[in-house]
């Protein structure tokens, strides 16, 4: 009896010791310190022993569970504090590790040269105005001198919303608006999106246009000249030549085109300038006087220049990009480079 309650002693220290996780030190427990363990049913068959053996076996037995309990504690505390170790271990942060960084955006290349554009005629005393992409016809065509069923409309691929409702297709109904509101002088920009139905390698549906227009008493076709020249040259260039070709548009007259010397074999002649050494940049001429006629002025009284050009397309020379659909796919690849 004795040699038996050694052993079971022995064997359940034993198996505590060798615990590896929790769980399996609750079965150790279980089976060594529970209601059904041997330790259990050896104190229950102690009223069979020889009575003057009772009480020596009777305290082998206690001696043993308390052995036994105490080594359960001990491990219980020692197997809790490596599982924490362990998990600390696992969650930690490595504090030195670099960083995930933020990327810093930038402007817009189109944003950029509008920008640019805009500056340029604010330091020679234009002042911005801005009107609505969702037009009337009446401001987009009418009021510019093309009248309906015109052929004149043919210029502008128009994108109609109802009958009379359009997308403007050229920022010039800022003229109008801007003229029915106020008296001259004016020294007027109007930047904005514009849209025409039309889509290839240069063009797009959605563009940017840069309108302007100057109105007073005696302006002459040497202002208009002398105006776009300078922006030309800041623009692309103070050594570049530009040229004024005869042109058409229904609400100027006469009418010019400004050409800027070749931004890439500087007048020889290339692929890009179709070997004419010139780059077309704007539509430009002096104010029609039916235009001035339907805002109210006095065309004998008042004279003026305005201009239109495409911002898309002064960004694409600058750049060098050949493609527009780049400048509204947002590819930050392409983006980045400028
Ligand atoms: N609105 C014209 C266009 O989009 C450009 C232009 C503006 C021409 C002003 C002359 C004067 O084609």
């Amino acid at each position: 009896m004795e040699d038996k309650i050694k052993q079971l002693k022995e064997e359940a220290l034993k198996a505590i010791g060798e615990t590896q996780t929790i769980a399996s030190l609750d079965e150790a427990r279980i089976k060594y310190a529970g209601k059904k363990s041997d330790l259990q049913e050896l104190l229950k068959s102690l009223g069979s022993a020889a009575p003057e053996e009772r009480p020596k076996l009777g305290a082998l037995v206690n001696e043993a569970k308390t052995a036994i309990e105490l080594a359960l504690s001990g491990r219980k505390a020692a197997l809790q504090k490596s599982e924490q170790t362990k998990k600390i271990a696992a969650e930690k942060v490595d504090i030195t590790m670099p960083g995930k960084g933020i990327r810093r955006g930038h402007i817009h290349p189109l944003t950029q040269v509008m920008e640019e554009a805009k500056a340029i005629f604010i330091r020679m005393g234009f002042e911005i105005a801005e009107g609505p992409e969702v037009e009337t016809d009446y401001y987009n065509f009418d009021g510019l001198n093309i009248p309906p069923h015109h052929p004149s409309r043919d210029m502008w691929s128009t994108l109609f919303i109802k009958d009379d409702i359009l997308l403007r297709t050229h920022t010039s109904p800022v003229q109008i608006r801007v003229m029915e509101k106020k008296k001259p002088p004016l020294a007027i920009i109007a930047p904005g999106r514009v849209y025409r139905r039309d889509s290839d390698a240069s063009h797009s549906p959605i563009f940017q246009q840069l309108e302007g227009f100057l109105v007073n008493k005696q302006v002459t076709f040497g202002d208009l000249k002398g105006t776009l020249t300078e922006f030309l040259r800041q623009m692309f260039g103070k050594d570049k030549n530009v040229r004024f070709r005869p042109s058409f548009f229904p609400f100027t007259e006469p009418s010019a085109e400004a050409d800027v010397e070749c931004v890439m074999c500087k007048g020889k002649g290339c692929r890009l300038c179709k070997d004419t050494g010139w780059i077309e940049i704007l539509g430009s001429g002096m104010i029609d006087p039916n235009v001035f006629k339907a805002v109210g002025y006095d065309p004998e009284k008042y004279s003026g220049f305005a201009f239109g050009m495409g911002i898309d397309r002064i960004t694409m020379l600058k750049y060098g990009i050949d493609n527009i659909r780049l400048l509204y796919e947002n590819d930050v690849r392409f983006l980045e480079q400028f």
